[in-house]
């Protein structure tokens, strides 16, 4: 395991801001994951995040899109304004809007929605977002549906603006789970890494939700040496601390 690495939680009930430059993170909406009886059930929704532009305006005019730009001008005009990383299930959707509302976020002003991997507890509200450039999984689009390819892969991120990327982070949901990489905030590089993490100290817990948890230990490994702050799927965000220490605890 990541010997040198150990972990804590981020203080603070959502939203929790990290300011930065040129873009701060805004947890809105904190995932959970709880156990409902014996069967194995358990009530769940994800973490819904904000990667907002510093110089963004609230309510202010959003720009025309291109007709058909090329994909490199496609993704950063898509990361330009408010970025959505995952919106929740259905069943969030007046939080979710109450929460952009706090931060004068308009749904027809998030130019991109990240969907960290297609399930319904990460990806239930897309349809608040029209006028949103989409990348969920691989597949990247902009509004109306034009779909745009981009080679996306382990070795290769989307670069949407300055410090801010996409990386495939495979595992969870087979090869197509996505994590947004945010550098130069106040506490580092932050990483809203969707179910890569379910939620800090997700032990041997993870796994058992892995579709390849070969692919999904070498990403996890890769958002721990990357990352100064992590945004798991179902937990509070925490931070990384690279601290030689004799045992691994995350
Ligand atoms: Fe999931």
């Amino acid at each position: 395991m990541s010997s040198g690495v150990r972990t804590e939680p981020l203080p603070g009930d959502p939203p929790v801001s990290i300011p930065g430059g040129p873009y701060s993170v805004i947890v809105l909406l904190r995932g959970y994951s709880v156990p409902q009886g014996a069967g194995g059930a358990q009530r769940a929704d994800g973490s819904v995040t904000l990667v907002l532009p510093t110089a963004w305006k609230p309510w202010g005019a959003r720009g025309e899109d291109p007709a058909v730009p090329d994909t490199q001008a496609a993704l950063e005009q898509a990361g330009s304004g408010p970025v959505l990383v995952d919106t929740g299930g259905p069943w969030a959707r007046d939080a979710l809007l109450a929460a952009l509302a706090a931060h004068g976020v308009a749904p027809d002003s998030v130019t991109l929605v990240v969907g960290t991997h297609g399930h319904s507890d990460h990806v239930g509200s897309l349809g608040l977002f029209p006028r949103a450039a989409l990348l969920v999984s691989h597949d990247f689009c902009l509004p109306g549906g034009l779909y745009l390819a981009h080679g996306l892969s382990e070795t290769r991120p989307l670069r949407l603006g300055p410090g801010l990327e996409v990386w495939a982070t495979p595992g969870h949901a087979g090869r197509g789970d996505v994590s947004v990489a945010v550098a130069g905030t106040a506490l580092g590089t932050v990483v809203v890494a969707g179910d890569v993490f379910e939620r800090e100290h997700d032990g041997n817990t993870w796994w058992q939700l892995s579709e390849d948890p070969v692919a999904q230990e070498r990403s996890r490994q890769r958002v721990l040496a990357a990352a100064d702050v992590v945004v798991p799927g179902h937990g509070g965000p925490f931070r990384v601390l690279k601290e030689p220490v004799a045992d691994s605890v995350y």
